[in-house]
């Protein structure tokens, strides 16, 4: 007997921006990700002003999932899911975004994709916003700063609710929400929401706003969803890395739970309906006078999340300062160290298993809902032998090893876990650093950091060993 239950969603994650292509076809506007450059190890991905000339955009041509889906159907049917996490680009539904009108083509392509999934028995699992939306609402809006933003994004998602409504039954508002609390970099404010920091600007105080009106668009859209259909589950999505104190030192211990507190707001807000003290509090201590209003405030409360999807890659440490502030709070992740009681990726990330058992169980005390794993795996170098054969033992370990710890929340502490959905089940453009080599496949796909290559797909030996998975519900791990 399987300690995972019947009807397990066992799948693959995806998101459009990184892997379809097709940036400019059949009426799609720019999106945020159409403007940022591919980065590498050493060089972070740039935010360019508009599509320049001569510029490497990675994500425009991708892995053109846009115009070879039904191959890589097949591959996903092959391998068993049962499932598929993709999001829906919503810069080709509402190319500029502030239209009246949607984009048919737009709303097509999804049609057709969905409907290929079903008929190959594998459940769309859909973000409505995942790092991705129209560029236009980041020139004529200043994005998620502006209110007007909730009206725009509640408008996409009743098009594609109503659309959709007899093919989705599991929904995302936006992926990894909270990434901007943690990192509060360029890069985070721009592929949450849009935000370009002018100088002199308070940059907690504009990112705090706009992931409130975020907050808000995603409580009315849970609203608008479960009238057009009662069965929608909807989910809130967010990004999960336990923070462990370097030290049992107090001082380490409460920063690191502060951390925990910090990272976790946007939960609170989208599963419990409302913000946490401390967060009050500390918005009254900076006198930040957030445009919250008590409309907003009712509107969180009748529009909570069903469940939580939630990424997991590594876990941190933090250890406290010396002189720390006694009203401290903890903002972007600068202050971390490294846990040397463990091994790292190629990229840095930290490999830590038995932190999923631990994120598990830390949301299901505090939250009581279910869970959904959308987004776990390794980035890593794969290397193609002469044969063509991939030998990725590294990725089958973690993956093994995530996927035990899985099982004893389960099993063991009881967790309500929903599904597992492995991050990039085909190799994808990274959203971090816009390459193709920073690979998470269990499929292969031809194409380098240099968008040379054939964009042909193979199998890698993780697709055999996930495919057993799968079709034990998740008993055999060999
Ligand atoms: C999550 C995102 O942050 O991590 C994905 O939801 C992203 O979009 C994934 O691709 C892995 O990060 P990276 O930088 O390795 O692509």
């Amino acid at each position: 007997m399987s300690a995972f239950p019947k009807g397990f969603l066992w799948g693959g994650a995806v998101a459009a921006h990184q892997f379809e292509g097709g940036w400019d076809s059949d009426g799609k506007g720019v999106s945020i990700a159409d403007v940022m450059t591919a980065g590498d190890h050493q060089t972070s991905r740039r935010i360019t002003d508009g599509v320049k000339p001569g510029e490497n955009y990675p994500n425009h041509e991708a892995i053109d999932f846009y115009h070879r889906y039904k191959g890589d159907v097949e591959l996903f049917s092959e391998l068993g899911l049962n499932c598929f996490r993709t999001s829906i680009a919503w810069s080709r539904i509402f190319p500029n975004g502030d239209e009246d009108q949607p984009n048919e083509k737009g709303l097509k392509f999804y049609d057709d994709l969905f409907d290929d999934l079903l008929a190959h028995h594998i459940e769309p699992v859909i973000t409505l916003s995942h790092f991705e939306m129209p560029y236009h609402l980041v020139q004529a809006y200043g994005g998620w700063r502006n209110r007007k933003l909730i009206d725009f994004f509640v408008r996409f998602a009743k098009v594609v609710f109503d659309r959709y409504k007899d093919k989705v039954k599991y929904w995302m508002t936006f992926n990894e929400i909270n990434n901007q609390v943690g990192m509060l970099n360029e890069w985070s404010l721009f592929t949450n929401s849009g935000l370009v920091i002018q100088p002199g600007e308070d940059k907690e105080k504009v990112m705090f706003q706009a992931a409130h009106y975020e907050a808000v668009a995603s409580a009315l859209a849970v609203q608008v969803g479960h009238k057009i259909n009662p069965d929608f589950q909807i989910g809130c999505m967010v990004a999960m890395g336990p923070v462990y104190p370097a030290t049992p030192n107090p001082n380490d211990v409460f920063k690191a739970e502060r951390l925990m507190q910090m990272n976790y707001y946007l939960a609170d807000v989208q599963v419990k309906g409302r913000y946490p003290r401390f967060l009050e509090n500390y918005f009254d201590r900076r006198k930040f006078d957030l445009d919250i209003t008590l409309e907003d405030r009712d509107v969180l409360l009748a529009g909570k999340v069903d469940y939580i999807g939630f990424s997991y890659y590594a876990s941190h440490v933090i250890k406290a300062q010396a002189d720390e502030p006694k009203d401290f709070i903890t903002l972007g992740n600068n202050q971390e160290v490294k846990n040397e009681t463990l091994q790292r990726s190629d990229w840095g990330w930290e490999i830590d298993p038995v932190g999923l058992r631990y994120a598990l169980n830390w949301f299901s005390d505090r939250y009581d809902v279910p869970l959904f794993i959308v987004e776990n795996g390794l980035g890593a170098f794969d290397k193609v032998e002469r044969d063509g054969s991939i030998h990725d033992n590294y990725r089958i370990d973690y993956l093994r090893q995530h996927i035990e710890q899985m099982r004893l929340a389960v099993e063991v502490d009881g967790v309500n876990l929903m599904g597992y959905t492995p991050w990039g089940i085909i190799d994808l453009v990274s959203a971090g650093t816009g390459q193709m080599d920073k690979r998470y496949g269990v499929i292969y796909v031809d194409k380098d950091d240099q968008g040379k290559g054939s964009l042909a797909r193979s199998k890698k030996d993780s697709f055999d060993w996930f495919r057993k998975v799968i079709q034990s519900n998740g008993e055999d791990l060999a």
